[in-house]
């Protein structure tokens, strides 16, 4: 049977356990750029014992960052700012990952430590914003420009000039962000798509242009390299995207080449009525690898070892991913291990901790 500190093997890859570090901005960044804070976080929750390291979202273009500070690889050099990461992230026992993302109607706004708000240019932020329909985010937030079909095409390239960076930067695995209100999610999503073109209205159309996204990224991967996508498996709104409909995406992204669908949930609207409590989004993880066979990962209030552990067990997911439990303690998997029982993980240096 296997559990948390079982390795996973995906394609060219082997997981030392199935414990992931979720995405999580660290608004750091000047112009984009990873710097050393981004090495000590990211760094300490590989030597913590992680089986999988992921940066947080890192935006493809400028105009897609959430907020100025927000993590980029939209140049070459922005790749080799973090080619020394990755690197020390592998001699530290875990996979490198890499999340690409287009932050779309919700770009341009500041750090949540500066109040989350829209930013003006003044301000350091930027404009238009762009969405699939010119619907804002909420009554506060600035009204995007829809994209035009020849605007869709820039942002593909976008993605696939940044997996291309990500590969150059020594990544082992890339995951594309299509969750939470973002762009993607939001041709996904009818309540921020309403398009009468071929990526709006049907399910096929509003899933296009993240399946195009996926099949010109897997193209310029090699068969080695694992890709994930982050879903919304619900925006927890009637009339809104929901778990049947991530099913059936689901299976379309299996037979594109996705090895994994991480699945989160919600940020489409700011009215969304979210049932939260531990392990809120695992059953989402649990339908879609049972109604499809593809490998799932289970976030979300996920903080216990045993926890963890019986999601992995049982089948409803195949990796954990932690995000606020390792802000609180990066050796979260080397605890973890102690409390199951398994061998001591703890590094020579530390290894007075595992008595
Ligand atoms: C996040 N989250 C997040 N998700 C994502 O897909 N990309 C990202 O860059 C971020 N950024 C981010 C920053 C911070 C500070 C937090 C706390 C969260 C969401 C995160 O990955 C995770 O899905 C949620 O936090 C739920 O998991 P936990 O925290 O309950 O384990």
């Amino acid at each position: 049977m296997p559990h948390l500190f079982e390795p996973l093997t995906q394609r060219g890859i082997t997981f030392r356990n199935r414990i992931a570090v979720s995405p999580m901005c660290q608004y750091s960044s000047t112009d984009g750029y990873a710097n050393d804070w981004h090495r000590v976080h990211l760094v300490s929750r590989a030597v913590g014992g992680a089986g999988l390291v992921f940066t947080e979202a890192a935006a493809v273009e400028p105009r897609g960052r959430i907020s100025p500070e927000d993590l980029g690889i939209w140049s070459d050099r922005h790749g080799e700012a973090l080619a020394g990461i990755v690197e020390l992230l592998h001699s530290h026992g875990a996979v490198s990952g890499i999340q690409l993302a287009h932050a779309g109607r919700k770009a341009s706004t500041a750090s949540p430590w500066k109040g989350g708000k829209s930013v003006s240019e003044e301000q350091g932020g930027w404009h238009p914003i762009v969405a699939p329909s010119a619907i804002p985010f909420s009554d506060h937030s600035p009204v995007p420009e829809a994209l035009s079909q020849e605007g869709i095409q820039q942002i593909t390239e976008a993605f696939v000039h940044a997996a291309q960076r990500s590969l150059h930067a020594g990544f082992k695995l890339i995951e594309i962000h299509a969750a939470h209100g973002y762009l993607l999610h939001e041709f996904l999503s009818p309540l921020s798509n309403q398009r009468d073109d071929e990526y709006g209205g049907s399910f096929e159309n509003r899933t296009r242009l993240l399946r195009e996204v996926v099949q010109a990224v897997r193209n310029v991967l090699p068969d080695s390299t694992p890709l994930w996508v982050r879903i919304s498996a619900t925006d927890w709104v009637e009339n809104g995207w929901d778990i049947e409909q991530s099913i059936a995406l689901s299976d379309k992204l299996k037979t594109l080449g996705v090895d994994l669908i991480d699945c989160s949930s919600g940020g489409a609207v700011p009215h969304a009525n979210v049932f939260t409590g531990p392990g809120y989004q695992t059953q989402f993880a649990e339908q879609i690898r049972q109604k499809t066979g593809i490998a799932t990962g289970a976030v979300g209030l996920i903080t216990a070892p045993e926890q963890a552990d019986q999601i992995v067990r049982t089948g409803q997911a195949d990796m954990v991913l932690i995000g606020r439990e390792f802000l609180r303690n990066p050796y979260w998997a080397l605890h973890a291990a102690k409390q199951l029982g398994q061998e001591n993980l703890y590094p020579m240096q530390y290894e007075r901790a595992w008595k």
